[in-house]
């Protein structure tokens, strides 16, 4: 298709707002069909309670069934099944080893090109070496234990040693500095890190543990022991009694590890996410819960079935990378794909180079990735055999009708359905998603919510929002067992948070959405500080606090523009003592605070353009006016009245007129 014609069909996406049914031979195929969705969504309407004991009875093996379904006497704090035991990795691992053993559970590929398939038996062995290595070196059911590791099979291994012991483990992505990780490890009280000697990423090496050491030299007093696993085999520094090689903590550790049977609501896991503070939240997430709706959206709504092999892309740093590639497809049974590093090396057919060694059936990306690879052109996905690709699916931020349309023409072949799934690492698992043999879908919207998931958009008062393509706030007005049972030691902030207006009834996603005349969910953005750079989550205060921490730095607001490959790109106005900086000494100094945000908290964080002025525009009581900011970031015309401002001139430097 010439790009004249592709450019009229973005045209028409815009105008008609088309919508793409499933394809027959999709839909004939998929595991959930209209009836079965009717009928789904029928026992929701009716039982609710029941719906959900249904799902959990039928996806996860309990060693103690449970009575209780939902118990709401502490809400918001609800919990689930919370008189039934289950393990998580015996959910994933053991209950396929009857029928699958010899089943490819991970099909591993690094930068370099390395590959290693790993059965679900070695999965298993892999595990219980290593989870009675971790029992070894003292850890128990309820210790914190932190995991900094690059995309590797033992990231994985090491989630699944942790779940199979009840010890709680918290990923911190890779890409975070020293700093972060020294929060995480401070915020949680972990016992234990486990990182690697480095990652290949990029063509250099991300050096995890040259941070890890940087981070235990201050505060981490909880932390006893260091396990590094040998990836790149570059040299690092080991402390004696502290780290340990990761193979000589499972040196003579036998391959059978009996699971320990643990509450449905004991946590599985903490993930620390970006909201309007400062600080970082840890979400506490449960274990049946949580593992319930990763089963069931991985059959859902990536339609899993045995033969598939799901290539899900993000790091296991992430919550897409927990649900969709260390739990919910081995949940499932399924086979998935890991890839260390980056997506083009050596060249931007590194992705598709992938789904066709490897056979990718079911791909699932973010969009800023499909942005990026866009750039590159039609040859490279062309030069490679996509034909075994059946359903492609996006998160993480809005996708814009050109991306959709390029991913649906170019890598789809026009014949595969696109799950857009809105969800959060806070509702643990897709919440709003179409079921890909029946959902018709229209580029740019996530659909409708899922059976069991009460999503709706409401107005200041909580009332629902009927008037199509009017936008309130996006909530879920009824518990749902994957939601985040709390915040890490801040039961308070989690309340705030979360429940903060309707009377604690709804969830409170933090996010604005409309619905359009045939009830599609269109997300329109945060309602809080947090900013989507390249799918990751940020808050902008965060950035701000990073900022004020450096020397020289008296004042900092922090606010996003548009951008084209990251969707959104950070914009920093800067006070600094003495001098406003200006000429080469302004550009010396953006890169030195660029530098410092990237120490403070990782590279994602860095300001794409930081501004200098001898004051920030306030209103008369002294708020940040950053809706100004805003417009002037993205060099709009400035429409509200600064006629108050103490310094006018100040907006004309931020300007850069002045
Ligand atoms: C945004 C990622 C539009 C949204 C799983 C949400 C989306 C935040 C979509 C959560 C989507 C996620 N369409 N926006 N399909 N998916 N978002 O916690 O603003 O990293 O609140 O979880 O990303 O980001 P988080």
């Amino acid at each position: 298709m010439s790009d004249k014609a592709s450019s009229s069909d973005i045209n028409s996406v815009l105008i008609e707002n088309r919508q793409f049914p499933p394809s027959g031979e999709f839909a004939s195929r998929a595991r959930i069909q209209a009836d079965d969705m009717a009928a789904l969504h029928r026992k929701a309407e009716e039982d609710y309670e029941g719906f959900w004991a249904d799902l959990a009875r039928e996806h996860i093996q309990w060693s103690k069934p449970f009575s209780n379904v939902l118990d709401d006497s502490n809400a918001p704090h609800y919990q689930w099944f919370n008189d039934g035991e289950m393990n998580v990795s015996a959910n994933c691992i053991d209950k396929h080893l009857a029928d699958k053993a010899g089943k490819h559970a991970i099909i591993f590929e690094g930068e370099q090109g390395d590959i290693q398939k790993i059965t679900y038996q070695q999965l298993h062995d892999m595990v219980c070496q290593f989870a009675n290595g971790l029992k070894a070196k003292g850890i128990k059911k309820g210790d914190r234990v932190i995991i900094y590791m690059p995309m590797a099979p033992e990231a994985v291994v090491a989630m699944q040693a942790c779940a199979r012991i009840g010890a709680i483990h918290s990923v911190v992505f890779g890409g975070f500095s020293a700093e972060s990780l020294r929060d995480r490890i401070e915020d949680a009280g972990a016992v234990m890190l486990i990182t690697a000697d480095g990652g290949h990423r990029g063509g250099g090496i991300v050096e995890l543990k040259q941070a890890a050491d940087k981070a235990l030299q201050s505060g981490c007093d909880t932390l006893k022991n260091v396990v590094v696993l040998k990836r790149t085999g570059h040299e690092v520094n080991m402390q004696a009694g502290r780290d340990h090689w990761w193979y000589d903590v499972i040196d003579g550790q036998p391959t059978e590890c009996e699971p320990e049977m643990v509450n449905a609501e004991h946590p599985l896991f903490l993930l620390y996410t970006s909201g309007s503070t400062g600080k970082p939240k840890g979400i506490q997430h449960s274990s049946a819960g949580y593992l319930l709706n990763a089963v069931i959206t991985n059959l859902w709504v990536f339609d899993l079935q045995d033969e598939d092999i799901f290539w899900c892309t993000a790091d296991v740093g992430w919550i897409t990378g927990h649900t969709y590639v260390a739990y919910g497809p081995l949940a499932a049974g399924g086979t998935v794909v890991m890839y260390e590093g980056a997506p083009v090396v050596p060249d931007a057919g590194r992705f598709w180079k992938i789904c066709e060694q490897h056979k990718v059936t079911v791909f699932y990306t973010a969009p800023t990735a499909i942005r990026a690879l866009m750039k590159f052109g039609d040859d490279f996905p062309n030069s490679y055999d996509l034909s075994r690709i059946r359903l492609l699916g996006t998160v993480g931020e809005p996708i814009n009708p050109e991306a959709w349309m390029w991913y649906h023409r170019v890598i789809g072949k026009e014949r595969c359905p696109i799950v857009d799934t809105w969800w959060q690492t806070e509702t643990g698992a897709n919440m709003i998603a179409p079921i890909p043999g029946v959902v018709a879908t229209k580029p740019g919207s996530c659909t409708l919510p899922l059976p069991g998931i009460m999503a709706d958009v409401v107005n200041e008062d909580g009332e629902s929002i009927t008037e199509a393509n009017t936008g309130g706030y996006l909530v879920i007005k009824k518990p749902f067992p994957s939601q985040l049972r709390t915040i890490w030691g801040d039961d308070q902030r989690f309340r705030d948070t979360y429940f903060p207006k309707f009377d604690g009834k709804y969830y409170l996603a933090g996010d604005s959405a409309r619905k359009d005349e045939d009830g599609y969910f269109w997300i329109m953005g945060r309602i809080d500080d947090v900013v989507n750079i390249s799918g990751h989550r940020l808050g902008t205060m965060e950035v701000e606090s990073a900022l004020v921490a450096h020397p020289r730095v008296v004042e900092a607001a922090v606010v996003s523009r548009p951008h084209e490959v990251k969707g959104e790109a950070i914009v920093a106005f800067v006070i600094c003592q003495g001098e406003r900086p200006t000429g080469d000494e302004a550009e010396q100094m953006e890169q030195e605070l660029r530098n410092w945000v990237g120490e403070q908290i990782g590279s994602i964080a860095k300001p794409e353009e930081i501004r200098f002025a001898d004051g920030l525009p306030k209103t008369r009581s002294g708020k940040i006016m950053r809706r100004l900011l805003r417009a002037i970031a993205r060099g709009e015309d400035i429409t509200q009245d600064t006629s108050t401002l103490e310094n006018e001139n100040v907006v004309l430097q931020l300007q850069g007129k002045a």
